[in-house]
């Protein structure tokens, strides 16, 4: 054990000693004299504020937002996790930030009309403990655990399915209570309890923060059920082809795509009675505690091969992560510990969403992206198509891949491209269609202003969705520019608009930052901005020409403008496909 040890400080050059104590995820908002600053879980961004207020009951959420009221503040709702990518929860102005930390007691269940009533800050796994425990399930929950019920609502977040109500949390909401602000006579902030038919829960169930906040979600349960999961790894032909009828085969089905290596894991993933053997745990393993050498190790290794233009390198992680993947089941765990052979069967509560990384008791463990350690770092596109326009999506990835497959070996050292169903919904900023939603991260330059090694393929991607074939884009993932036009997507943004102005006329929860999300807003373009997704190229100077980064056309669709690196400025651009 030792000499591996060492062998991997050799080999990384990254053995240093550090001071630093136990590896949880450290707190998002920290305050000085001067101000408090809201980072995300990521350290991609940090906003300043004001003030910061811990509310722990109702009535003092009611009374910080009255605060803000009754001093012209502007309110901002944040979370203990804060784990959206885009700028949703920055401040702007003078700000008071609400955190719900410590707001996160409450989990009342109504077993006769099974449904549960939580306090906003609840995080998902203590949720989740509390309803098997009482005999019930969620039936729909994100992958990833480390989220509060409000947060996780507020940006439409989701599994998979298309069954029932299907994969989305917020078509399961069947009550909400949101702080508003009032007239003097009222206090100047209110409690609004808006019940299943009120059209104001349409805009509520999903409202990225703007519209007050939340205090109490009321979510449908199901009785406790089991799942049996079988992961099949094969080949990646006819994807386009067989996606609808997998999703309405098994109830909780997905399928993640690895261009590079032409395999497609089918999720075979339906419910099982109660009765079916089985205790196992889905332990994903993305989400799994890392030690930190190995996170820093794969870090460091993947920015070698980006300054040294490496493909190859990349292409060598990419086969030896898949394989790794497929030999331990992405994490499932037949008996809680390690997998032994499929299927894996076990409790709903175990099976749907994981986060082991964040109970980390030793301080040489971590979640691989904890921005403390040199960890990873990477961008998130998730695009959400209607069921019918996935196929052609899926069908112009496939020509740029076969173009170079190994172009894409960068998104296969990640996840490749992950395909999960939704249903339609009647949130206002939910899908208005059976959607399947589209997935893939890529590294992220620690440097905006570093451009990375096949940048230009993954702006052909994300725009091959955004804007050739229509997709949204995810609320709480994406860069800027998956967002622009986003308005006319959503057939019901002005229903949401005036439920808005109802609710918070004088824009108390918006700020700058959310109003760029929320309105698609196209910003003035700055040299580099389309390295870091803030803009779509038009000039060079939008890349990197002094790297070598010029602004040209996609590939496959000519719409598209890349930042493609091209050795020298007289090659032709074709030089840099391969
Ligand atoms: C590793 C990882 C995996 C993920 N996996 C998935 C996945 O499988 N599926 C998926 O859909 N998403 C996924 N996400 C995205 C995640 O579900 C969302 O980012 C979620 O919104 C985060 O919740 P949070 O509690 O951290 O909220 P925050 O990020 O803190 O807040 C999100 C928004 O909600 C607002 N808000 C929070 N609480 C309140 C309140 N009480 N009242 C009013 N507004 C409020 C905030 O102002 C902000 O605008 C993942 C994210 C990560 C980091
Ligand atoms: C911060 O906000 C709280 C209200 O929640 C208020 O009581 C306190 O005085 C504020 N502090 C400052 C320095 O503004
Ligand atoms: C895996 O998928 C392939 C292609 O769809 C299919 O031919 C094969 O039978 C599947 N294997 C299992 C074990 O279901
Ligand atoms: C599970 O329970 C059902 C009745 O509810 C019974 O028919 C079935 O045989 C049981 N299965 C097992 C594996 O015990």
């Amino acid at each position: 054990m030792a000499g591996g040890y060492w062998l991997h400080c050799l080999l990384t050059i990254l053995c240093s000693i550090r001071t630093v104590h136990s590896k949880i995820p450290q707190s998002p908002v920290e305050c000085t004299v001067s101000g408090c600053t809201l980072s995300n879980a990521y350290g991609a961004w940090g906003c300043s504020a004001l003030n910061a207020t811990y509310p722990t009951t109702e009535e003092q959420l009611r009374s910080a937002v009255s605060y803000a009221v009754r001093n012209n503040l502007k309110a901002k709702v944040v979370t203990r996790f804060s784990h959206t990518i885009p700028k949703l929860a920055c401040p702007q102005d003078p700000t008071l930030l609400i955190s719900t930390e410590n707001y996160d007691s409450g989990i009342q269940i109504d077993a006769v009309n099974s449904a549960v009533t939580v306090d906003a800050g609840v995080g998902l796994r203590r949720l989740i403990d509390a309803v098997e425990d009482a005999g019930f399930s969620l039936a729909a929950a994100p992958y990833w655990e480390g989220v509060s019920v409000a947060g996780l609502i507020s940006t439409g977040a989701h599994g998979s399915s298309w069954w029932g109500r299907g994969g989305a949390v917020h078509d399961y909401v069947v009550g909400l209570s949101v702080v508003v602000p009032a007239s003097e006579s009222e206090g100047y902030a209110k409690v609004l309890r808006l019940e299943s038919r009120d059209p104001l829960l349409s805009a509520a169930k999903v409202s990225l923060g703007v519209l007050g906040a939340i205090s109490k979600v009321k979510l449908s349960l199901e009785h406790r059920f089991k799942r049996s999961i079988t992961y099949n790894f094969t080949e990646d032909n006819g994807i386009e082809d067989v996606y609808i009828d997998h999703a309405k085969q098994y109830e909780f089905a997905d399928i993640t795509w690895y261009p590079s290596r032409h395999t497609a894991v089918y999720r075979y993933d339906s419910r099982v009675p109660l009765n079916a053997s089985g205790n196992g745990l889905n332990d994903f393993i993305g989400f799994q505690n890392n030690p930190i050498l190995v996170s820093e190790a794969v870090r460091g290794s993947e920015k070698l091969f980006e300054t040294k233009r490496d493909t190859n390198g990349k292409c060598l992680t990419a086969a030896t992560t898949l394989a790794f993947k497929k030999l331990v089941a992405n994490g499932l765990k037949n008996n809680g510990n390690i997998f032994t052979g499929y299927p894996v069967v076990g409790f709903q509560g175990k099976m749907q969403t994981s986060g082991s990384c964040l109970y980390s008791t030793r301080i040489d463990t971590s979640c691989s992206w904890d921005p403390r350690i040199k960890g990873l770092f990477f961008y998130e596109t998730t695009a959400i198509f209607p069921a019918s326009k996935v196929g052609d999506f899926i069908r112009d990835v496939r020509k740029l891949r076969d173009l170079n497959p190994q172009n894409f070996c960068g998104v296969d050292n990640y996840n490749g491209l992950l395909f999960r169903f939704i249903k339609a919904s009647s949130a206002y900023l939910g899908q208005p269609e059976d959607s399947v939603v589209v997935d893939f991260n890529y590294y992220r330059a620690n440097d905006p202003s570093d451009p990375r090694l096949n940048q230009d393929v993954w702006e052909e991607v994300e725009q091959l969705a955004f804007f050739k074939h229509g997709a949204k884009p995810h609320w709480a993932k994406n860069r800027n520019v998956a967002f622009l036009g986003v308005q006319q997507k959503y057939p019901k943004f002005n229903m949401f608009l005036s439920a808005k102005h109802k609710l918070d006329p004088q824009n108390v929860f918006s700020s700058k930052w959310s109003d760029d999300i929320l309105f698609g807003k196209e910003l003035e373009k700055f040299d580099g901005c389309a390295l870091d997704g803030l803009c779509i190229c038009t000039e060079d100077r939008h890349c990197s020409p002094q790297k070598g980064y010029y602004c040209s056309h996609g590939l496959v669709y000519k719409e598209a403008r890349v930042c493609r690196y091209s050795p020298s400025s007289t090659s032709s651009s074709s030089s840099s496909i391969g």
